[in-house]
């Protein structure tokens, strides 16, 4: 097992579990029923999040690691340490369309005109602009980046693109910045893995969706061979689901068709209290 499955899936028996106390023929019975239903739900994919799809998801600060990790661990997962900036070719390489299925993914999200879009952790903004182009005139998109030298290239990109087309705001490694219910949809390309404070950059970024709307996580693939990206720059699925259920996102589907990603869809609560936003208005 590989440092990064280990760190992941620490798994750990209650030893106070009283198991002779379960001997008895209906506590058999109950304890196949809880099992079977248990197992229902691993396999049934379009569950909405239940209340026992919390796992209170903690933080646990680590004096060693995996070196392209933080030294922090979340749910579980080591941090990744950020991309920077210095990346930004990386992101911009034409081969990308076709390893990535840039298309492909962009039609995975079904975005109509009009609506309004965040792309978090937007970096250069190569995908904010192919989601504005299905969004646009009426619709927009707001990208949004923690690094200065990100917000600035996504600025030039802006203004090429002409007053209120794309809307560029500096995030918080906390929060997005984007102003409450603003969002019909946010999306976060190869980010989440990424942040800092992934408990509480959900929910400020929770606040800046619509009640109802959709927040969509894009991450390679963990544990596949075929995806030439460093592990800790990979999740699986159900790490993805443990911590946006536990951060109250209702999960709806996943698709693992592109190339090398899963997408995996999630709505927020149509409840969602009013609360006082992430962030002033953009620049
Ligand atoms: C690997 S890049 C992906 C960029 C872009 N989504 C794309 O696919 O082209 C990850 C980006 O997430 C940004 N990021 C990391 N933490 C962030 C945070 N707390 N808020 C906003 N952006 C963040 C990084 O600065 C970086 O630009």
């Amino acid at each position: 097992m590989s440092l990064k499955q280990t760190l992941r899936f620490p798994i750990r028996f209650p030893s106070r579990f009283p198991i002779k106390t379960l001997i008895s023929d209906a506590s058999v019975y109950v304890v196949a029923s809880v099992a079977i239903s248990l197992r229902l739900c691993l396999f049934t994919g379009e569950a909405q999040a239940e209340p026992t799809d919390h796992h209170h998801c903690r933080y646990e600060q680590l004096t060693s690691g995996h070196p392209d990790g933080i030294l922090k661990r979340y749910c579980g997962r080591q941090i990744a340490r950020i991309m920077g900036w210095q990346g930004a070719e990386w992101l911009e390489r034409p081969e990308r369309k076709s390893e990535e299925g840039l298309d492909q993914l962009i039609d995975l999200l079904q975005l109509k005109q009009g609506m309004k879009v965040g792309d978090i952790g937007a970096g250069t903004g190569r995908l904010s602009v192919l989601m504005l182009n299905r969004v646009k005139p009426e619709g927009q998109v707001w990208a949004v980046d923690v690094q200065p030298e990100m917000v600035s290239h996504l600025t030039s990109r802006s203004k090429l693109l002409g007053k209120n087309q794309l809307l560029v705001s500096q995030s918080s490694a906390t929060a997005p910045n984007i102003p409450t219910a603003t969002l019909d949809l946010a999306i976060m390309v190869d980010v989440y893995h990424e942040l800092e404070y992934p408990k509480e950059f959900l929910h400020n970024l929770i606040k800046s969706v619509k009640p109802g709307g959709q927040v969509i996580f894009v991450e390679y693939r963990a544990n596949d061979t075929s995806v030439p990206i460093k592990a800790l720059h990979t999740m699986t699925v159900a790490q993805v689901r443990k911590e946006a259920q536990d951060a109250g996102l209702l999960f709806e589907r996943s698709d693992s068709t592109l190339p090398w990603q899963h997408v995996v869809f999630f709505r927020t609560p149509r409840d969602a209290k009013k609360d006082t936003g992430s962030g002033p208005a953009p620049g």
